[in-house]
């Protein structure tokens, strides 16, 4: 191999987002159904940390250069800030980013913060009824605890989500702006994606992004000027509020295509490689690494996979591999 992943539409794929596992200790509407995960994995299902280190250890000798850790909940596995200081030592790794919802991020971060380089933390409300209701039970004062941790532990940037939802939390998208520029947070506002059965039933709720920066640029009565986009920058729309040194974004992978510069792929806890959020194309890798493959079969394995990489994401109602039926199983 050539020590990169070019998929057939020229681009290079230096991004993957690891899901860990796919249980979670909150249960978003828009994410997974309320009885939670379902079905259940039995145990031996999901990939170890050292089988997921393998793995993620071939991605990077093809190029990757930043990978982050997803979920479900990634602080719900135990052993999460070991094995991230695991991946931290793998040559040519240049950001490894968490994605969280925070709520056990305070009692971890100490020890998160020798090997993750940033966090982005899932928070839909700053009104702790809300918050509850949203995230079936989730508990706002430890989340913001969460935050002040990250951000005491210079994992920056932080940046919160807020998934923007109609008669829910649309009404906060003023206060969101605010609170970013007073904590000194990334505020992004994301679309609802139509995910399985729990993305699609939420999506009479959806707001689009450009309704949402109209409100931002209102409510600050300066401009939004463009950022370039960074190196970690992903699908997000980044823009700086003018006069002030805080940044928003909007991430719309509904309402705007940014598949065409789509730099990533994912795998999921037990182990498949999915190739776009979209669509069910994707490899199983499992097997092989169990089955006894070297690292040279797994890199040629993973090479083949990104061969079969789709153009752009096709959101739809019937979806058959498990692995897409749920936004907790794909990481998001
Ligand atoms: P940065 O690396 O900080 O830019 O993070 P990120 O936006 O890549 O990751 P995060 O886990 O914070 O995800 C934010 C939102 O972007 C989630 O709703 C994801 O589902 C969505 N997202 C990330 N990658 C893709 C993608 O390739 N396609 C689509 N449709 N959505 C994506
Ligand atoms: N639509 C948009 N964003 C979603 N997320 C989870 N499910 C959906 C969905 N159906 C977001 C979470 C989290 C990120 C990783 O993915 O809010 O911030
Ligand atoms: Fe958990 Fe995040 Fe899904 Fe909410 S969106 S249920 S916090 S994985």
């Amino acid at each position: 191999n050539t020590g990169e992943l070019i998929d057939p539409f020229q681009r290079k794929i230096e991004y993957l987002r690891v899901s860990v596992t796919d249980r979670c200790n909150y249960r978003c509407g828009y994410c997974m159904p309320e009885q939670g995960v379902h079905p259940e994995g039995k145990h031996t299902e999901y990939l170890s940390f050292e089988e997921l280190t393998r793995i993620i250890a071939a991605f990077t000798r093809l190029g990757v250069k930043k990978i982050r850790l997803t979920g479900g909940e990634p602080l719900v596995r135990k052993g999460l800030a070991e094995f991230a200081q695991e991946l931290k030592r793998l040559p040519g790794l240049v950001d490894l980013a968490l994605s969280t919802n925070a709520h056990y991020l305070d009692k971890h971060a100490p020890q998160l913060a020798a090997a993750i380089d940033r966090v982005n933390i899932s928070m839909d409300s700053l009104d702790a009824n809300k918050f509850q209701h949203i995230t079936r039970g989730g508990d706002l004062a430890k989340v913001m605890n969460g935050i002040d941790a990250a951000l005491a532990h210079d994992m920056r940037p932080v940046k919160i989500n807020m998934v923007v939802m109609k008669g829910t939390n649309d009404d906060e998208i003023e206060a969101m702006v605010d609170f970013g520029i007073q904590k000194g947070v990334e505020v992004r506002f994301i679309e609802t994606m139509p995910i399985g059965p729990a993305g699609v039933s939420m999506m009479d709720q959806h707001y689009a992004a450009d309704a949402i920066l109209k409100r931002v640029k209102d409510h600050v009565g300066t401009d939004l000027i463009p950022c370039q986009s960074r190196s970690h920058d992903g699908p997000a729309r980044n823009f700086k509020i003018a006069g002030t040194d805080a940044k928003i974004g909007v991430i719309s992978a509904v309402s705007d295509h940014f598949c065409a510069s789509c730099n990533r792929v994912r795998l999921t806890a037990r182990g498949f490689l999915a190739l776009c959020l979209g669509q069910e194309d994707g490899m199983d890798l499992r097997s092989p690494l169990r089955n006894g493959a070297t690292d040279d079969e797994l890199e040629a394995l993973i090479v083949k996979a990104i061969t079969m990489k789709p153009e752009r994401h096709f959101f739809r109602e019937n979806v058959h591999n498990i692995e897409f039926r749920q936004m907790v199983s794909l990481g998001g």
